[in-house]
């Protein structure tokens, strides 16, 4: 799919680690290189006509973010630098003020750490609750979030497709739960929104997060949505330019409305403006083929590689792009390291989701994890050096 946009792959490389970051097509390149060419300016600052441009670039992006998910307004859509720091302003611009001492929030082991420690910490500091919906075969059931809900429960914060197996959660089923509950339901969808169609509106979410780079745009730039509503009762994290309306030497402070009011300093302007990009690169060629052809590359492997007992596949059930998988008997970062000998990029670990292990009874996996760039050629070609694999220690020692 589109090969020839990205530069990046002119060069001996088959990059499997999408799940970590994407590469990016020349669209992206050329909208950010565009910024800093030929219209730099500030945002929401200047009356001059290259400063007017950026206001326009940059609040287009945030409609096309807002499409992009079926939000129902711009002002839901607040500009980050990222998954994890929308997440921790959700954490720490949100629920701090309106969660009390004793207030349960639902989260699972298999979570990544930016859906984790923001929770931890601030159970520590305002002494919520944080719980852990079991898993069932390391997957999130309806039943199971039933099951943990108790008269404390107030929010449910998950990954919509976790960066280990890259299971998807019943995320349709459990944000009606939560709407028939009373309970906020807080969305990682760092590893989702670039992969398939996602809907706020239809899944009932209360807030989402997620990042451009891991979907074909630039790195430092996030979005964090939230419902008006809820937007309207979250405190800003950041105090500074833009977001204010006036304040005086009596200390009379006044903010700006949604969303400038939750986006201090100078954002990251050409990063926003790549997104948009992005954005477009993306809904061209439709978020349903991009996640059909992942799924196919994903049983393409598997059947390519049916006969290989030496591989031990965790994830072979779930019908999605990404394969969690070890070779018998070799240390995962060894394998990687392996494979990097004939520049396939793998990413080995725990993927930042360091609590699944407890569940999964392994310490760390490789991923591959696939994207709309990536090819059956480059599968065929990893499979052969997996077949080979018995030289492993020669080339990695
Ligand atoms: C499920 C999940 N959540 C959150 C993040 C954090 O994203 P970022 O590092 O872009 O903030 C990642 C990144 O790998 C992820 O996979």
């Amino acid at each position: 799919m589109n090969r020839e946009d990205f530069p990046i792959l002119k060069n001996e490389l088959i990059y499997f680690d999408n799940g970590a970051t994407t590469l990016k097509p020349q669209q992206v390149i050329d909208a950010v290189t565009d910024y800093y060419t030929n219209y730099t300016a500030n945002a929401h600052r200047g009356d001059y006509d290259n400063s007017l441009k950026v206001d326009m670039m940059y609040e287009e992006t945030r409609t096309k973010v807002k499409n992009f998910i079926h939000a129902n307004s711009e002002k839901e859509i607040i500009f980050t630098s990222g998954a994890t720091d929308s997440l921790n302003r959700i954490v720490f611009g949100y629920m701090k003020y309106n969660l009390q001492p004793g207030d349960e929030v639902l989260i699972t082991k298999a979570e990544h750490a930016s859906n984790v420690l923001p929770w931890l910490e601030l159970e520590k500091e305002k002494g919520i609750v944080v719980k852990y919906i079991p898993l069932e075969n390391h997957l999130v059931t309806l039943e199971n979030v039933k099951r943990s809900i108790t008269e404390h429960t107030k929010v449910i914060s998950l990954a919509q497709v976790t960066n280990v197996l890259g299971d998807v959660r019943p995320i349709f089923e459990i944000g009606e739960f939560c709407r028939e509950n009373n309970i906020l339901l807080v969305v990682d969808g760092a590893q989702s929104v670039p992969h398939m169609e996602v809907d706020v509106i239809k899944l009932n979410i209360d807030f989402l997060a997620f990042s451009a780079h891991k979907m074909l745009g630039p790195t430092g730039v996030g979005v964090l949505y939230g419902k008006e509503e809820l937007l309207e009762k979250m405190h800003p994290t950041s105090f500074g330019g833009g977001m204010n309306s006036t304040f005086t030497s009596d200390k009379i402070v006044e903010y700006k409305s949604l969303p400038t009011r939750l986006e201090a300093g100078t954002p990251n302007i050409a990063g926003v403006i790549g997104l948009g990009a992005a954005i477009d690169y993306l809904t061209n060629i439709g978020m349903d083929r991009i996640q059909e052809h992942e799924k196919h590359l994903k049983q393409y492997f598997l059947e390519k590689a049916k006969d290989m007992n030496q591989l031990v596949i965790y994830n072979k059930d779930l019908d999605n792009g990404l394969i969690a998988f070890n070779i018998d008997g070799v240390f995962s970062q060894d394998t990687a390291v392996y494979l990097n000998h004939y520049h396939i990029c793998v990413r080995a670990g725990n993927h930042c989701a360091k609590i699944l292990k407890e569940d999964l009874l392994v310490k760390n996996t490789c991923r591959i994890s696939f994207y709309l760039y990536n090819t059956e050629e480059e599968i065929d070609q990893l499979i052969e050096v997996l077949k080979n694999s018995k030289d492993i220690f020669q080339i990695v020692l």
